[in-house]
């Protein structure tokens, strides 16, 4: 296969991260017989440096011709001034936008070898599987309006749901669960939020397409307390924007490091393969505190690779291969700073991708 591949490296640690997954998809690609091309545009802080905006259109033009997206993170303490008029992060939420990228797929799975650290008791953590299906494009993140009033001492975000963008999202995560456990906890306010009551009609009604699948309400601060207590009921968990964004970082907790979880968001634009147009990234941020250092953990966007090749290029076995490589490497001792253990050397971001590849 020959595919097209743009990079978005992003601020911070992104840049070392995601130059670590492209290695590993070269290696994929000797291995398999493809032909990967990569191409580079700006994203986040670095875009509005070089451009005033921090989605530049290059940057979006080429998205919208690639066939898939990889991206390692934007932001920093550089461009976090309250009153400026662009961030980082609006080129991010202005991609998702922009390429109609509805659902982000978050799948959290513990790794065994690394239950030492998370501060959860290792018997809670054995056998932890699920996904969660975040949705991206609406909700408290899009709603309008979303704006400072009153001489900006009045400050007001919208949460706003139409029913097409609850259902689609709903359906992709009873369409997940048929391919798991057969299990969806929708995650919702309902006892407070009308936008949250409109969701969980919706899922109810949808749920009868699916009398395969066991559907569940659970209210987001109820989650919060079971995912800590009691992970392991969890199998595909779908929920509005915010509260995803929350939850996915309390998960990052189970397994161990932020740095170990990828994410995919999909939508309904196809590429040239006639595979999801999609956008690839791992769930931490550009952690400023670390950049530069070459010593982040390359794993969670080396996974969002693998999600790409899956649900983008159609490379199952490819992606499983990386998978597979990830997790051997991890059992076998294979360590960065974030998962230190003791008696372990600490491997560089680039020493964990050599192992990785090694593996493949
Ligand atoms: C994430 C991040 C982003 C989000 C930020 C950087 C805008 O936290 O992908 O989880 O909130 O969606
Ligand atoms: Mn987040």
């Amino acid at each position: 296969m020959n595919a097209e591949i743009l990079v978005l490296s992003g601020d911070g640690v992104g840049p070392e991260v995601s130059s670590e997954a492209v290695r590993v998809l070269q290696a994929v690609a000797a291995k398999y017989s493809h032909t990967f091309n990569f191409s580079h545009h700006l994203l986040g802080g670095c875009a509005i440096d070089q451009t005033g905006s921090a989605l530049p259109k290059p940057t979006l033009n080429a998205a919208s011709s690639a066939d898939a997206v990889l991206l390692g993170a934007v932001g920093g303490p550089k461009w976090d001034n309250p009153q400026a008029t662009t961030r980082p992060e609006d080129g991010l939420l202005a991609i998702r936008k922009a390429l109609s990228l509805y659902a982000n797929i978050r799948p959290v799975r513990v790794v065994p070898a690394l239950a030492y650290c998370s501060p959860l008791r290792p018997e809670l953590l054995d056998g932890v599987d699920f996904v969660v299906v975040r949705e991206l494009t609406g909700g408290l993140y899009f709603g309008q309006p979303k704006e400072r009033r009153n001489g900006g001492k009045t400050a007001v975000d919208t949460l706003e749901y139409h029913d097409y963008e609850v259902e689609r999202i709903i359906r992709l995560a009873f369409e997940i669960a048929r391919t798991r456990r057969n299990s969806v906890a929708s995650i919702d306010k309902a006892n407070v939020l009308e936008s949250s009551r409109l969701w969980r009609e919706l899922a109810t009604s949808l749920s009868k397409e699916f009398p395969d699948v066991t559907l569940s309400h659970v209210l987001v601060d109820t989650a919060a307390m079971r995912l800590v207590m009691s992970p392991k009921q969890f199998d595909v968990l779908v929920t509005e924007n915010t509260f995803g964004d929350i939850l996915t970082d309390e998960a990052a907790v189970l397994v161990g490091s932020m740095g170990l979880l990828p994410s995919a968001s999909l939508g309904e634009q196809r590429n040239r393969h006639g595979f999801q147009r999609g956008l690839y990234e791992p769930i931490h941020g550009s952690a400023p505190d670390i950049a530069g250092k070459g010593i982040a953990n390359p794993v969670g966007t080396v996974l969002s690779a693998a999600m790409l090749l899956r649900y983008s290029l159609g490379l199952e076995q490819e992606a499983r291969a990386i998978e597979r490589a990830v997790e051997t490497s991890l059992q076998e001792g294979c360590r960065t700073a974030d998962i230190r253990q003791e008696g372990l050397p600490t491997l560089s971001t680039t020493q964990m991708a050599d192992e990785i590849i090694k593996r493949l």
